[in-house]
């Protein structure tokens, strides 16, 4: 029979992980799953403390007392026995573990010997120019955001079939954060690497993902799209009407016709209101074909309510336990 062919890169199946400290435990990862397929994007997104390090941690077998089933590229791993399937992944981890003495080649030297890949000081001094990264001043005088670079040029240098980036532009100003997606992109056109890129900013997994997985308190509450978010979300109609009085004819019909609109804002002739997605086609008819105190509509635009409107349904209830918390320490 042929093999099949795998299409999984990361597939994470019931994975939990408890950390116990003398005063408490606490259940980083609560049994979550998910695949990464081969070639794409992948972004794990949550807010600080979801549990979004941990997971990754775990995947490339660095914590103990992982429970799950975690295979790599089709393979079925022991992350508490085998190691050196992480030779063959580009990992930017959160903090950087390295010798503070050595420079940025001096690093990649000694990671491609360990990691057993070949060292190309070409491609890492073409990435380190565009990052804007010194590769000769020892990385203990460097800024957090060279600092960075150099995790950055450490996972970049290497034929990596998989990438697992954690926080990969953390400290990085806006310019370079573009140039480092835009390198990310560039090499996984040649080589169809897969990416997974942990985060916890929104518009930047929004602007470089294929899909993405949400996570909050250890578990994933949304695995979709990024189209497919975007299409769940509300839609924004920004209305300008001739008259006041035609902005409030349009109110009273819009509370008879579509009670589950919110009004965003509003002022003296226009409105922007939000709607379901189910509600768009009715509205824009209404919006553009009835008169409003005798007069058509003046102007409208309709726009898909941004990513972090939607977003923000996840992470609600978490302030509304900070705001408990607060209460509480009152
Ligand atoms: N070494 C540790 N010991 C105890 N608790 C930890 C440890 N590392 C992380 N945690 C806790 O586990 C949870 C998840 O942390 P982490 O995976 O680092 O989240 P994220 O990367 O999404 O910010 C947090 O509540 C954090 O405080
Ligand atoms: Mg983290």
């Amino acid at each position: 029979m042929e093999e099949m062919e795998v299409k999984e890169a990361i597939r994470v199946d019931h994975m939990v992980k408890y950390y116990r400290t003398r005063k408490k435990v606490v259940k980083a990862v609560d049994d979550i799953s998910f695949s990464v397929l081969k070639g794409e994007r992948f972004g794990f997104l949550g807010p600080n403390g979801a549990g979004k390090t941990t997971t990754i941690r775990g995947i490339l077998g660095l914590l103990r007392g992982i429970t799950g089933e975690i295979s790599l590229l089709g393979k079925k791993i022991n992350p508490n026995k085998d190691t050196t399937y992480r030779n063959h992944i580009g990992y930017i981890p959160g903090e950087l573990g390295l010798d503070p003495e050595l420079n940025a080649i001096q690093i990649c030297k000694y990671l491609s010997k360990l990691y057993d890949i070949s060292f190309n000081l070409d491609e890492i001094l073409k990435i380190a120019e565009r990052l804007k990264l010194d590769v000769i001043r020892p990385i203990q005088v460097l800024s957090k955001g060279n600092k960075q670079k150099v995790g950055i040029l450490t996972a970049l240098m290497g034929d990596f079939e998989l990438l697992i980036l954690d926080e990969p532009t953390a400290g990085l100003d806006p310019l370079i954060q573009a140039e480092f997606f835009e390198i990310l992109k560039e090499k996984q056109a040649r080589s169809n690497c897969t990416i997974f890129i942990c985060s916890h900013i929104l518009s930047e997994i929004e602007k470089n993902c294929h899909r993405v997985a949400i996570i909050r308190e250890g578990k994933i509450v949304e695995i979709s799209d990024i189209s497919e978010l975007k299409e769940k979300g509300l839609k924004s109609f920004q209305l300008e009407f001739t008259t006041n009085k035609g902005l409030q004819d349009f109110l009273i019909y819009l509370q008879n016709e579509c009670p589950s609109a919110t009004i965003k804002s509003q002022s003296a002739n226009s409105v922007e209101i939000l709607i379901p997605p189910e509600k768009k086609r009715f509205l824009l008819h209404a919006v553009s074909e009835k008169e409003w105190a005798g007069e058509y509509i003046k102007d409208f635009n309709v726009n898909n309510s941004s990513l972090e409107e939607i977003f923000m349904k996840y992470y609600d209830e978490e302030e509304k336990n900070i705001e408990n918390m607060e209460e509480e320490s009152k």
